[in-house]
């Protein structure tokens, strides 16, 4: 197998972009920083060594060269997407009480809650700092709208997460929100810095939606599925969390009366014990339902491809188009 063909999709695209993504991680590294509070490098740096897969500020930057961006704008504005992308991790994992992330002990576990509500803080403000110097209202425009809407599909989250009410449209509300929003807004972004006309742009737009809804659903079922050495998150976080994901609302659905009552316990009153993981992986495996899930997330995952299938023959192109499939295959 050569070389090219032996690479992950996502490997392909940071190494066709690696000047641009150099550019993007020094400008990181540079806004991350603060005179004044000391503990806001120690918690970034934390959270920036770790690393990350950058997907999203290589979805912006990916967009705007694919569209013949010339200027150097797309890469304060991937780095914008990245900030935001943090900053809702830090306060996700407040909100969570998650204790890992990115294969290391989250910052509310190593410092306090506090730290990371005020750096999550600190890199949102950041984060409207570096897009006000691209000068582009429209940009700004679409960028705050992100940030709010990632907001609403947390609180939304919340109220609906143990309400065994939740059906599939709620939960779709919920992740298309929460995580599609910024994937939409930065591929859309590197379409309308590069000047791209209207039907390019909402081709990356609509290629984010997809894609970011494919990457949630294949998230929520690495939850039950995955392993904690390559997700660098625990298995049955969401469980434990009492959180209803796909899989879960899917077994809802088909419940006996036993089995309703199971999941009353477990997710609406959030009295587990030892075993009731298990207990909820055999009513999933009974019902079909992280198969299910799965063929939802490559749905999603079609839909993507589809939607840039518009966009001119570009190499970039192609990579974007085998991403939408390793979202959900990085399961294996
Ligand atoms: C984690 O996103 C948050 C979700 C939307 C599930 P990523 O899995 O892209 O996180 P990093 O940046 O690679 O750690
Ligand atoms: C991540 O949501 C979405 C945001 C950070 C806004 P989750 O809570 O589902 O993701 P993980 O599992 O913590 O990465
Ligand atoms: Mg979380
Ligand atoms: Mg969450």
């Amino acid at each position: 197998m050569d070389i090219a063909t032996s690479q992950k999709p996502h490997e392909r695209l940071a190494e066709a972009l690696a000047g641009e993504m150099d550019a993007v991680n020094a400008l990181i590294r540079e806004r991350m920083a603060s005179e004044h509070a000391p503990r806001i490098p120690e918690v970034t740096a934390h959270l920036v060594d770790a690393g990350g897969k950058r997907l999203r500020p290589m979805l912006t930057l990916a967009s705007a060269v694919m569209c013949g961006y010339p200027g150097p704008y797309h890469v304060h504005l991937a780095a914008t997407v990245e900030f935001i992308h943090t900053a809702t991790l830090l306060h996700d994992d407040v909100v969570d009480e998650s204790k890992q992330r990115r294969g290391r002990p989250t910052a509310n576990l190593l410092w306090d809650n506090q730290s990371s509500v005020l750096v999550g803080d600190y890199l949102f403000a950041r984060s409207f700092q570096l897009m006000t110097e691209t000068g582009s209202l429209r940009v700004l425009s679409i960028l705050s709208n992100a940030a709010a809407t990632i907001a609403e599909g947390e609180v939304l989250q919340l109220t609906a997460a143990t309400n065994l009410a939740t059906d599939e449209e709620i939960y779709l509300k919920v992740v298309r929100g929460k995580t599609a929003a910024l994937f939409s807004a930065a591929t859309e972004v590197g379409g309308v810095i590069a000047g791209a006309d209207e039907a390019q742009v909402q081709a990356l737009f609509d290629y984010g939606d997809a894609l970011g809804i494919a990457f949630q659903i294949a998230d929520d079922l690495l939850d039950y599925q995955g392993d904690t050495a390559a997700t660098g998150k625990n298995v049955g976080d969401d469980f434990r969390e009492r959180k209803l994901t796909l899989p879960v609302i899917k077994a809802v659905a088909q419940a006996t009366p036993g089995e309703r009552a199971f999941w009353e316990r477990t997710i609406e009153k959030g009295q587990q014990s030892d075993g009731d993981l298990d207990e909820a992986l055999r009513l999933m495996g009974k019902y079909g339902t992280l198969e299910a899930t799965r063929d939802d997330a490559n749905a999603w995952a079609a839909k993507a491809r589809d939607a840039i299938l518009t966009l001119p023959d570009h190499p970039i192109r192609d990579m974007l188009h085998d991403l939408a499939d390793y979202v959900v295959d990085r399961l294996n």
